[in-house]
C-alpha cells in the first residue's frame, strides 16, 4: 500500500513510525515532514495550503490512503478534493471539519443535538456585543469563531477586560476572518481532559486516554502552548466517565454530523472539561492531539494501517485495537521564547546516546538537517521524548534522564509533567 501522511509535527512523526511498522506499507510519504519523518518516509514539498496540488499527488502517485494531520487542509476542504478524485483519506470532510473550523457552528450543533457544552451567546455585530459585556456576569470566556492557532480564547474577569477583547478580535481583528465572529461563554470549572476516537461515520473506537499539558511553564502557568508534554492512561478519567463521554457526547456527535449530511471519517477529538455537573464539552477537534498522538500509538499493539484504513472506506466494523499496558510519558523540548518568537537554527545534541532503545521513542516537530547532516532546530516545539514504563512514575524518570541527555541552545521544557498522575498500586488496563 501506498501511503501519504500530510504535515510535519510530532504528531505526524508518531504516525509515520507506527506506520512504517506495518507489513502492509510498501512505500510512505509524509509532506512537508521534518529530519526524523525523512529517516523513515519520502518528503516531497507539497503546497499543503493548495488542496488541489495535494489531491492531484494523490491521483498521480496513485496513494490508497492519506492521513491528513493538521485542522487547516481539513477545513479548507483537502478531504473532499481526495474523495472527488475516487481515493481514500482519513480526515473528515470540509462540512464535518467546521466542528473545529468554527465555534459557533460547533456551539449550535451542540444545542441542536442536545451534547453538554458552557452556555453562550453568538455576535457578529460589535455593538450587540458590546450590549451584552454591559449586563453579562464574569467571568467569561471570550472565543474567536475561526482557526487562530490556540490563541482565539480570552478568560475575562470583569467587563474592560471583555470589553479589551471583543476590540482586539472585532476592530482590530488580530485573527483576521476568524475573528469576525465571536462565542462568549460561561467559565467552566473543573479538570481538563481530551478523548479520542476513530470513526468511519457510524462506529466509534474510542482510543487509550491521555493528558496534555497547555501552558507553557510548571504549574500551569505562563501562556497556553499546542501542549508541553502528555502522559497515558489518564487515570482520573474513570470508567464511568468514559461511558457517559463515548454515549452522551461522541455517539450523538457523530450521529448528528452524519444526519446533517456530512460525512466523518477520522478521529475526533473531544476537549473536555470535567465539572460537577458531569462532563462538557469546551472543544471539537478534527484531527489527532499533539503531543497525545506521541503517548497514545506508542501504547497501540495492533496495526495501525488496517485500523485507519477501514474508517477512510467506511467501515470499521469487525476491526478490534489491541493496547500495551505499558505507560507513556511524553515531555516536549522547545525552543527559547516558544510560544512567543523564537529562534531556530540551533545545533541539538545528544540523541545517539540513545540509539538502540525499545523503550525510548523521539519523535521530531521542529528539527531540520543541517550543514554536514547534524541536526538543527526549525521550529518552536523542537523534540518529544517519549518513555515507556510499566508504571507512569518508571516512564516519567526515563523520559527525563533521557532529556538530560539532550541539549541546544535555550532549550526549555516542564519539569512536571506526569508529575501529578495518580496511579492505584494495581493499575486497570487503561
Ligand atoms: P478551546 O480552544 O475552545 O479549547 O479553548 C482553549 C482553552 O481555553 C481550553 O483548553 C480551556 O483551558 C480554556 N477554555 C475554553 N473554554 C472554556 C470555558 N468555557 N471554561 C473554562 N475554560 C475554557
Ligand atoms: N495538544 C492539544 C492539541 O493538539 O490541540
Amino acid at each position: 500500500m501506498k501511503i501519504l501522511i500530510i504535515g510535519g509535527g510530532g504528531r505526524e512523526h508518531a504516525l509515520a513510525w507506527k506506520i512504517r511498522q506495518s507489513p502492509t506499507v510498501e512505500e510512505l510519504f509524509c509532506s512537508p515532514g521534518n529530519a526524523g519523518i525523512a529517516e523513515i518516509a519520502d518528503c516531497p514539498p507539497l503546497a499543503s495550503s493548495d488542496p488541489d496540488a495535494v489531491a492531484d499527488f494523490v491521483a498521480r502517485q496513485g496513494i490508497d490512503l492519506t492521513i491528513v494531520g493538521p485542522e487547516l487542509p481539513l477545513v479548507q476542504g483537502l478531504a473532499d478534493r481526495i474523495i472527488a478524485r475516487g481515493r481514500a483519506v482519513f480526515g473528515p470532510t470540509a462540512g464535518a471539519a467546521r466542528l473545529e473550523g468554527s465555534k459557533a457552528f460547533a456551539k449550535e450543533f451542540m444545542t441542536r443535538h442536545g451534547i453538554p457544552t458552557a452556555r453562550y451567546e453568538i455576535f457578529d455585530d460589535h455593538a450587540a456585543a458590546g450590549k451584552y459585556l454591559a449586563r453579562a456576569e464574569y467571568p467569561l470566556v471570550i472565543k474567536a469563531d475561526g482557526l487562530a492557532a490556540g490563541k482565539g480564547v480570552f478568560i475575562v474577569q470583569d467587563e474592560q477586560e471583555a470589553r479589551d477583547a471583543i476590540h482586539r478580535l472585532m476592530v482590530q481583528k488580530v485573527f483576521s476572518g476568524a475573528g469576525r465572529t465571536v462565542v462568549i461563554e460561561e467559565l467552566l470549572r473543573g479538570r481538563e481532559a481530551s478523548f479520542f476516537a476513530i470513526t468511519d461515520g457510524k462506529r466509534v473506537i474510542p482510543l487509550v486516554t491521555s493528558q496534555d499539558y497547555k501552558r507553557v511553564f510548571d504549574g500551569d502557568r505562563g501562556p497556553n502552548t499546542g501542549g508541553m508534554g502528555t502522559y497515558s492512561p489518564a487515570l482520573h478519567l474513570d470508567a464511568a466517565t468514559v461511558k457517559f463521554v463515548l454515549e452522551r457526547i461522541v455517539a450523538p456527535t457523530i450521529h448528528g454530523i452524519a444526519e446533517e449530511g456530512h460525512e466523518y471519517r477520522g478521529v475526533l477529538y473531544v476537549g473536555l472539561m470535567l465539572t460537577e455537573e458531569g462532563p462538557k464539552v469546551l472543544e471539537y477537534n478534527v484531527r489527532f492531539g499533539d503531543p497525545e498522538t506521541q503517548v497514545i500509538l506508542p501504547r497501540m499493539a495492533s496495526d495501525l494501517v488496517p485500523i485507519l484504513r477501514a474508517a477512510a472506506l467506511g467501515d470499521l466494523s469487525g476491526v478490534r485495537v489491541e493496547w500495551r499496558r505499558e505507560r507513556a510519558v511524553c515531555v516536549i523540548l522547545a525552543s527559547q521564547g516558544y510560544p512567543g518568537n523564537y529562534q531556530k537554527g540551533k545545533k541539538i545534541t545528544g540523541l545517539e546516546k540513545f540509539v538502540g532503545r525499545n523503550d525510548l521513542i523521539f519523535f521530531h516537530a521542529g528539527t531540520r538537517s543541517g550543514p554536514g547532516g547534524d541536526l538543527r532546530t526549525a521550529g518552536g516545539r523542537v523534540l518529544g521524548v517519549t518513555a515507556l514504563g510499566k508504571t507512569i512514575a518508571e516512564a516519567r524518570q526515563k523520559a527525563y534522564e533521557t532529556v538530560a541527555g539532550i541539549h541546544f541552545p535555550g532549550m526549555h521544557y516542564r519539569r512536571d509533567i506526569a508529575a501529578d498522575a495518580i496511579e492505584p498500586a494495581r493499575g486497570d488496563n487503561g
